[in-house]
């Protein structure tokens, strides 16, 4: 195989309760990425988008993780990516993931598949450093293994992909920019004891509640003490979608990782779409443009096209 194309969906990290460690990957929107063998050794980048986006691999999220795969092999090969990106950069949405992951998941098979899943995590985390100056698999995990996925740890790398019921999730993304590492920078070092037991039995609760399929378990679980209190100052409008949208009927959402969009889980297609309209109505008023999305979990991640 010299040729590859796949497409690389966005990512839903945090969860709301679970910060860095719990992520789930959606059917829409996602990045189509072709990766084929070039003419010279090494990695020539090209983008087919406006997002101007560096295509030097070094300070690329995608040539990063594919220069720490490289790193791995007995000798250069010669590759050419090309990037469709339709997740916008600073949505929230595991823009920089889908890049990273998607490339590393093309190189492999283009490889005969000689890495395994974890190596590829691995491999991507190196494209998160560059994109928010940490490395998170929050995004990457899910891009990945599809579905809802629990980083146990990251070092070393402990994954769990949890078994999950039909849920719907309707998307805003309001047309501002906030960058993962500002939204990080902003968080508190220190939690009180009294929160974070709160945390802890939300994290629980969401992950028995994904496992049992119990949708008002998931719902009353998505409560996070800790991060969105700071965060949600970053977006306007956050407190009056979030209410809004739960009494139009979602079981429940926050923050998509760090912002700026806003995720709601419905147990209902109607649901979700109401909810979108409440969503819709807001930063109307608000004259915030915004875009929405009403989807499903994507339960394979990355796809061959
Ligand atoms: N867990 C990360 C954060 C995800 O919230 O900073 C960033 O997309």
């Amino acid at each position: 195989m010299n040729k590859i194309s796949i497409t690389s969906p966005a990512t839903i990290a945090n969860l709301v309760c679970g910060f860095d460690i719990l992520g789930l990957a959606l059917e829409e929107p996602y990045d189509i990425m072709t990766l084929e063998t070039g003419d010279r050794p090494g990695l020539e980048i090209f983008h087919l988008d406006e997002h101007g986006l560096p295509t030097d691999p070094e300070n690329n999220v995608a040539g990063a993780a594919l220069l720490a795969m490289m790193e791995e092999l007995d000798s250069i090969p010669s590759w050419k990516l090309t990037i469709d990106k339709k997740i916008k950069p600073g949505s929230g949405l595991g823009s920089s993931a889908a890049s990273a992951a998607g490339a590393v998941f093309a190189a492999n098979a283009l490889l005969g598949n000689c890495f395994s899943k974890d190596d590829l995590i691995r491999f991507a985390m190196f494209g998160e450093k560059v994109a928010s100056g940490v490395k998170h698999a929050d995004n990457i995990t899910p891009c990945l293994l599809g579905g809802v996925t629990l980083i146990r740890s990251i070092h070393p790398l402990d994954i769990v992909k949890l078994s999950a019921p039909e849920l719907f999730i309707t998307v805003v993304h309001p047309q501002i920019e906030v960058r993962t590492s500002d939204a990080r920078q902003i968080l508190k070092k220190d939690v009180q004891l009294k929160q974070a037991i709160k945390q802890w039995g939300n994290i629980a609760g969401l992950v028995a509640g994904f496992m049992q399929g119990d949708h008002a378990l998931i719902g009353r679980s998505l409560e996070d003490v800790i991060i969105e209190p700071v965060r949600s100052i970053l977006i306007p409008g956050f407190d009056e979608v979030k209410q809004n949208c739960i009494a139009a009927g979602a079981l429940g959402g926050g923050i998509s990782g760090s912002g700026p969009s806003i995720f709601m889980l419905s147990k209902q297609k109607e649901t979700a779409a109401a909810v979108e309209t409440e969503m819709k109505k807001v930063y109307t008023r608000l004259g915030i443009a915004h875009k929405t999305y009403v989807t499903m979990l994507n339960s394979e991640g990355i796809r061959t096209l």
